[in-house]
């Protein structure tokens, strides 16, 4: 493929290839990643139009540890704040020939909209609430790892699974990995609709997590309510954050889980998410460098290859 859109269209095959890719750029002492030159003379834009900590700088580190030249576009600072377009900022960076666009929009499928005008490969960093997929390929390498494998698992996402991106590539990559999804929000935080991805639902913490090997905790995201339905946080908290009391219910080596930016004291309970012996959140941030290097490595090996076949159709 040109492009990393969204998880929806990776066949299983190609997410296990992503993964086994990531694995080999992480170091055997799991702190220093190994470098190397798959992205020289390769030039990476990144576009940020959302707020982004991991991603953002992840993207980064991964193009630099690949040997691309990496610029991340100031977008405070660009002409976009005097009303330039997405289409038009996009087909300007694209006038200066990059080789990789990574692109975090607010709107559902602008990502894919701005894909279809560029001649360059274009990585999803997050596109409203639509996919996140490299967080999920990230999610599934960090389970691989602790667990040993990513099928035949139980995996329970709890939270505001209605405004979460996060929730749905994981869902989709998930299922497509053969384990049983559980979700569990409130009715108002459930999706319409969500169910026939073939997961099962609940709006109680206790019996959604009895038996789960994973529990992925999301953040309440407020910035996208419409005012509609803004819970307090403290009665979201008692039903439904994570604690030590309802991770109790569920198997006793299971993994906790947070993309990240968390809010300790509304979702997770903050001592749990510090705990070592549970939470592997430390380690889905140190596994999004090499997931990422590991994406942007592979479309770079297909953006040289169609080079090359059009080079030789040009030739003959
Ligand atoms: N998980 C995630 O996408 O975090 P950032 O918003 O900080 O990039």
């Amino acid at each position: 493929a040109r492009h990393l859109l969204g998880i929806e269209q990776l066949a299983p095959d190609e997410i296990r290839s992503v993964l086994d890719l990531a694995d080999s750029y992480v170091d055997l002492n799991r702190r220093t990643m190994k470098q190397s030159d798959a992205l020289a003379g390769m030039t990476q834009i990144n576009m940020f139009f959302e707020n982004s900590t991991r991603t953002q700088s992840s993207f980064e580190l991964a193009g630099k540890r690949l040997g691309a030249d990496v610029m991340n576009m100031a977008v405070a600072q660009s002409s976009v704040k005097k009303g330039e377009t997405l289409l038009d900022t996009a087909m300007t960076l694209n006038a200066m020939h990059p080789d990789l666009l990574v692109v975090r929009h607010p709107a559902s499928g602008a990502v894919n909209l701005l894909a279809s005008k560029v001649n360059c490969a274009v990585l999803n960093a997050g596109d409203g609430r639509h996919e996140h997929p490299t967080q999920a390929l990230l999610d599934a390498l960090t389970i691989r790892r602790a667990k040993g494998r990513i099928q035949r698992l139980t995996v329970a996402i709890c939270g505001d699974i209605a405004h979460s991106r996060v929730a749905r590539s994981n869902l989709i990559l998930l299922g497509k990995m053969e384990n049983r999804v559980r979700l569990i929000a409130p009715p108002t935080l459930m999706p319409p609709g969500v169910g026939e991805f073939g997961c099962e639902l609940y709006d109680d913490m206790k019996k959604g997590l009895e038996g789960a090997d994973v529990v992925m905790m999301l953040r309440l995201q407020k910035e996208r309510m419409d005012g509609a339905f803004i819970p307090s946080e403290r009665e979201y908290y008692h039903r439904f954050g994570l604690d030590a009391d309802k991770l109790a219910f569920a198997r006793e080596d299971a993994i906790v889980m947070h993309p990240g930016p968390m809010n300790r004291g509304v979702e997770i309970d903050g001592t749990l998410a510090d705990d070592i012996n549970r939470s592997v959140i430390q380690d889905q941030v140190e596994m999004g460098v090499a997931v990422r290097m590991a994406c942007m490595d592979l479309l770079a090996r297909n953006l040289r290859a169609e080079r090359g076949r059009a080079a030789v159709g040009v030739m003959v």
